[in-house]
């Protein structure tokens, strides 16, 4: 049958492997829980989300009113609001198992939280416009580059859809696939796609509270994207990326 084995990934088919061939079945440490930052780097520490109103918005509204925004304000975003974004996606709510895992505000198949986030912050009050990468154990921004041509090279990296950099900031999920891998063996790739979708959700969800909007984005050049975040393509690489941005008044 066509895709057969395209479709395989996506089947509960591999349980065995995971007894047989994981390593954590065979006592090999966990990986970090979240990749280094370099010696000496300067860490940023996000400001609390305290002062934004969250409370007048009912999640069941927040859920009805979802949807994918493609044009954008010009308004900036805060760096409260970006905070809140984070936080809202990949943070952290509890280390556990003595250290070798998190819970965290989404869910993730044994809890293996493979994702990093990198954020392209094109007009965010209070950051210079660059690259930085979430650093979500110390709930801190880490700025990896600048490059003045980044909105040109993301829209040609997602195909030409130029309304990707036209917001405030774009958010990258990366995978370090042995995150998973370390637990789940070759069940992990199944877990990897689910999880990213949760991630992605809250992003929505979050973006209504602050009448944000953003636009899931899976049709991108893998290594367009890969090199754009300096990733290496195997070790790490993107599996998802939205922008945000303030919603514009009666979109
Ligand atoms: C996995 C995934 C990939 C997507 N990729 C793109 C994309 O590359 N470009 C785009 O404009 N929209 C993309 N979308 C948004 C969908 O087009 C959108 O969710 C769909 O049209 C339904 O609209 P709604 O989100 O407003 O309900 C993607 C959505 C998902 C879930």
């Amino acid at each position: 049958m066509r895709f057969s084995e395209e479709r395989k990934f996506l089947k509960a088919l591999e349980w065995k492997s995971v007894r047989d061939e994981a390593d954590q079945r065979k006592g090999v440490t966990a990986p970090p829980l979240q990749k280094r930052v370099p010696n000496g780097a300067e860490l940023m520490r996000l400001p609390d989300f305290k002062t934004l109103d969250l409370d007048s918005l009912s999640l069941a509204k927040a859920i009805a009113d979802r949807r994918s925004i493609r044009v954008f304000d010009e308004r900036e975003i805060t760096l409260e609001e970006l905070s809140f974004l984070l936080w809202a996606t990949q943070g952290v709510k509890e280390v556990i198992r003595d250290g070798a895992a998190t819970l965290r505000t989404v869910p993730s198949g044994g809890a293996r939280h493979a994702f990093e986030t990198y954020v392209f912050a094109g007009t965010i009050q209070g950051l210079e416009q660059a690259v930085y990468r979430y650093i979500p154990l110390e709930h801190a921004l880490y700025k990896c580059f600048e490059d003045k041509n980044m909105p040109e090279e993301i829209a040609t990296a997602c195909l030409g859809q130029k309304f990707v950099a036209s917001g405030s900031a774009v958010f990258f999920w990366s995978v370090i696939p042995y995150r998973a891998e370390w637990r789940y063996a070759s069940v992990s790739h199944k877990m990897l796609a689910i999880d990213v979708g949760h991630v992605c959700q809250n992003l929505y969800l979050a973006c209504e509270a602050i009448n944000c909007g953003t636009c899931a984005i899976g049709a991108y050049d893998q290594k367009a994207v890969d090199s754009l975040l300096r990733l290496d393509g195997e070790e790490e690489f993107t599996v998802y990326l939205a922008p945000v941005g303030k919603k514009k008044v009666n979109t």
